[in-house]
């Protein structure tokens, strides 16, 4: 899409969903996106721009610790570095290239909104939360994404409203943006602030919303290629589902591929649908080919039955170095108990 797709489907009049190469920038360039949030009025984590290293040090002493440092271009998600102290930012200095945002750590909940556009109508998915980091309890370098979770109690409706009116129509009107909006939102004590635009579905986020998917998608596809999304509509499963993602030893650093998957079958049996990402047929069956290998994904009427579908499948897998996380779901678990506790 970066590189223009989009725009040579249609100029030879072909259907196509995602945004045209401006548009797409809006991922392309941490740098652009921040631009267009402010001048849009969108709001988003207090930032510099930095060219070098010596603006970066500067930038990092205004804000001070946790920092959070970008760089500007696509990095497969490992394009972020948190620094918690001046040695991590240096670390992270010495391997961020080139041109840099650097901006204020925001605390709160992460939730990713995705929002199928048609350049005017806007038809939201389903609320999902990504666990970025590679450990558990959010510890360790960040990845493009470990494992995710979809609940439409993720967000109340009034927050989805917020969302929507401060952030989705306002970039739809100032682009006339077409294919999935992906918002990566924190849920701040300040309301809702944007941390990155995706111009795509999210992985993992897509595994779990297409397991609660109850309607074709079709139509909602073809709808928005056409310009008609506002009369599209799409179902989902009452219940939360679970995606937990098998990753190669290694990721997010370097990692071997290769390596034969046992298991694939009976985590079918068990009812989880595995999603491949990084696999390939090999002399002897399915093998590694990737970092993110597979997302082991299973649904239920609660969450924590979810959870524990996705586990008891996940654990049927196995190649060697295979890891994942223990805790996807659980922050959300643990904030639904407190919850029911409080009413
Ligand atoms: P991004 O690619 O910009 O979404 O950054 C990747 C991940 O880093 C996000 O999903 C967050 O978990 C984290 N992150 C990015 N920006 C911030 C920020 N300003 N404050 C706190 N965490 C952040
Ligand atoms: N899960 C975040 C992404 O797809 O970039």
């Amino acid at each position: 899409m970066v590189a223009g797709v989009v725009d040579a489907f249609r100029a030879r009049g072909r259907k196509i969903v995602g945004p045209c190469r401006a548009a797409a920038q809006l991922e392309g360039s941490k740098v652009f996106a921040k631009n267009f949030f402010v001048k849009s009025k969108i709001p988003t984590a207090e930032y510099v721009i930095v060219e070098d290293a010596a603006g970066a040090r500067n930038a990092v002493d205004r804000f001070g610790f946790p920092v959070v440092l970008k760089a500007d271009g696509l990095a497969a998600g490992k394009g972020v570095v948190i620094a918690h102290d001046r040695a991590e930012a240096e670390a992270a200095l010495a391997t961020l290239q080139g041109r840099l945002v650097v901006e204020e750590f925001l605390t709160g909940e992460e939730v990713s909104f995705i929002a199928l556009c048609d350049g005017r109508d806007v038809l939201p998915l389903d609320p999902t939360q990504d666990h970025k980091a590679v450990f558990d309890g959010d510890a360790g370098p960040n990845t493009g994404g470990m494992g995710a979770y979809c609940d439409s109690a993720i967000l109340t409706a009034a927050e989805s409203r917020e969302i929507l009116e401060r952030v989705i129509y306002p970039t739809v009107e100032a682009t006339g943006y077409t294919g999935f909006l992906y918002a990566g939102m924190m849920m701040t004590a300040d309301g809702p602030k944007v941390l990155e635009f995706n111009v795509r579905l999210g992985d993992p986020e897509t595994q779990p919303l297409m397991h609660r998917m109850a309607s074709d998608f079709v139509p909602a596809l073809v709808a928005a290629a056409e310009g008609r999304l506002g009369s599209a509509k799409l179902e989902w499963r009452a219940g939360p589902s679970v995606c937990v993602v098998l990753a190669s030893g290694g990721y997010p650093g370097t990692y071997e591929s290769g390596r034969p998957i046992t298991g694939l079958d009976s985590a079918e049996a068990l009812g989880a649908t595995v999603f491949h990402a990084g696999t390939r047929q090999g002399p002897r069956g399915i093998e590694t080919a990737g970092g993110r290998v597979l997302g082991v994904t299973a649904g239920a009427d609660d969450l924590e039955t979810a959870i524990g579908r996705a586990y008891r499948a996940a654990r049927e897998i196995r190649f060697e170095g295979m890891h994942y996380r223990g805790d996807i779901g659980r922050k959300g678990l643990e904030r639904y108990n407190k919850k029911n506790v409080g009413t």
